[in-house]
Order: C-alpha cells, then structure tokens, then sequence
C-alpha cells in the first residue's frame, strides 16, 4: 500500500484508474482506526475494484476548546490495519498541503445545520463540509463511504455531493458497536473503567425510547424520561437526546417509520454521540 501525501501524487494515481476503467471508492478518516472505520472500507472493497483510505485530522472541525491536540493519532498502527484490509492507496496529508496559509473558501451547509451537533459545535459542519469536498474533488472516487454512527454528517455529506454536482455516490454505513452496544469509536479511548461502563448505556437507553415510541407513548414524555434516566445513569451533560425525521432532520411528534433518536452525552469532558432508527426492538 502507497501512503501518499501530496494531492498531486493522489492524482496520479486516480487519473490512471479512471483511464484504466477501475472503479475507486474512498473512505475519509481521522484515523485511530477502529472496527467502524474498518467496516466502510470493506463496503468500499466490496462495491470497487480500487480503495482509497484517508487520514487527515482536520484543525477546521474543532472548535478552540476541542480536542484537536490530544485527538489520538497512531499513524504507524493504521497503516498495519489498512495493510492488513488490502487497500490500495492511503491518502494522509498534512495540513499545509490541504489548506493553503491564505485560504479563502469554506463550504456552508445551510439546512440540515439548525439543530443538533450543528447547534452544540458551532462551526463544525462548515469544517467538515470543506474537507469532504475537498478530499471528494481531490481523489474523484466513483463512491465514498460514511457511517451512519454520524448521521446529521452523513445527510449533510449526501447534500452537499448533491448540491455541488460532485459526481460521487455517497453510500451510508451501519454503525458498528462494541459487544455491550456501545458505538466504536475513536475517542472511546478517552472513557476511564468506570465511563466505560456508563457510557453503554447510550445505546440502552436509546433502544428502550425507541420501543416506547414505535409502541405508541408520547414522544416528548419518552425523551424526557430517557433523559433523566441518561443522568441518573451517571452521564454529566446532555447536549441533546431528540426524534427528528431521519431525512429532514424536523423535531417529529408522532410515531412514524422514518423516525430516529439522537443522542449527545458527556462522560466528564468526553462527548458522545449515537442514533438509532425509531422501531419497536422487542425479540
Ligand atoms: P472519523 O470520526 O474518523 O470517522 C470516519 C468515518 O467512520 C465516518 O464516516 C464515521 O461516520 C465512520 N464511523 C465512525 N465510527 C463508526 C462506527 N462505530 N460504525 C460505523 N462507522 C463509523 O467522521 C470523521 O472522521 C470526519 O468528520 C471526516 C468525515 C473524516 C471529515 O474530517
């Protein structure tokens, strides 16, 4: 597997599939791969005969009081991972090379951004609007990969490749959980013993509402309770815990098919997020 860091260079390399008739598909990271990340390049692999993975820890989606430095990194330990998965091509640019010291464009995603993560991470969506249509313009991959573990960031990937006649299908992804139903992810690592423990109960607490509603209960009623439960549980802040419509994103007030729950937690200074499709998950 080449690892690559300069666009030009990715170029290369796609200009040729593209002549060659290969199809390429593409799955943008952070990296600190986990089994998540792991499961879309497998979707890649499965649906394109070429797969470009990226790393690109991206300083435009943190807020000044975020993670950025303490994000895990562990470069070496990725590519052992995307070597093992057998995918052609790693794209891991430094920020010079993605972002020119007089850069003057940032793509704004103006619906879909009125409420959740949008709200509780001002700023954040334009961050990773820019880098998404970047890294899509730069590798011109046939399809790209994204978990639904990020929904709100899923819809709005899947707008603006729409809006912006980028001409990549954007497919979405299960979210792929730990065995207690935890979402993977990478800053899990940030959890003590004790978070660890608290923070399964996300998903819990996410399928009981769930089955609640589908069931017929009210919907504000069954929020408000999930949230109680969810600080009783131990949880130190909740950013949000909402049922909108899992297509437009709009607050629903009662029970319909294509309804999901969403949830923001905090574990200390830890954010955690999760969503779940509104349906009775009674065995
Ligand atoms: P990152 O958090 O590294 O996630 C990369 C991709 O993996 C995203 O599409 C995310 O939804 C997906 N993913 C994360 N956890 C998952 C899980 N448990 N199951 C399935 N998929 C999962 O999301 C980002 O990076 C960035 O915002 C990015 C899109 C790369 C732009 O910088």
């Amino acid at each position: 597997m080449e690892v690559l860091r300069t666009i030009a260079e990715l170029r290369q390399h796609t200009s040729r599939w593209h002549v060659e008739g290969q199809t390429i598909g593409l799955v943008p990271t952070m990296g600190a791969l986990h089994d998540g990340h792991l499961s879309l390049i497998k979707i890649a692999q499965q649906k394109c005969n070429r797969v470009i993975a990226t790393i690109f820890v991206n300083p435009r989606q943190f807020l000044p009081d975020e993670d950025f430095e303490e994000y895990p990194r562990d470069e070496d330990r990725d590519i052992k991972k995307l070597v093992e998965m057998g995918v052609d091509l790693l794209f891991a640019p430094n920020a010079s090379e993605m972002y020119q010291p007089d850069a003057s464009t940032t793509v704004v995603i103006s619906k879909l951004t009125d409420c959740l993560c949008a709200t509780s991470r001002p700023g954040f969506f334009d961050g990773v609007g820019t880098v998404v249509t970047k890294l899509l313009i730069q590798a011109l991959p046939d399809i790209a990969i994204f978990g639904e573990k990020d929904y709100q960031q899923l819809l709005i990937i899947k707008r603006l490749a729409r809006d912006l006649d980028i001409p990549a299908q954007i497919i979405g992804a299960p979210t792929i959980r730990e065995a207690d139903g935890l979402a993977v992810s990478s800053r899990n690592v940030y959890l003590s013993q004790n978070n660890r423990e608290t923070a399964s109960n996300v998903f819990k607490i996410l399928k009981k509402t769930a089955t609640t509603i589908a069931l017929g209960n009210d919907i504000l009623v069954a929020c408000e309770e999930a949230r109680s439960e969810l600080i009783f549980a131990g949880f130190s802040g909740i950013d949000y815990f909402e049922a909108r419509h899992s297509k437009t994103l709009e607050l629903i007030e009662k029970f319909e098919t294509s309804g999901r729950l969403f949830a923001a937690v905090w574990l200390g200074s830890t954010r955690l997020i999760d969503n779940l499709e509104i349906k009775d998950y009674t065995d």
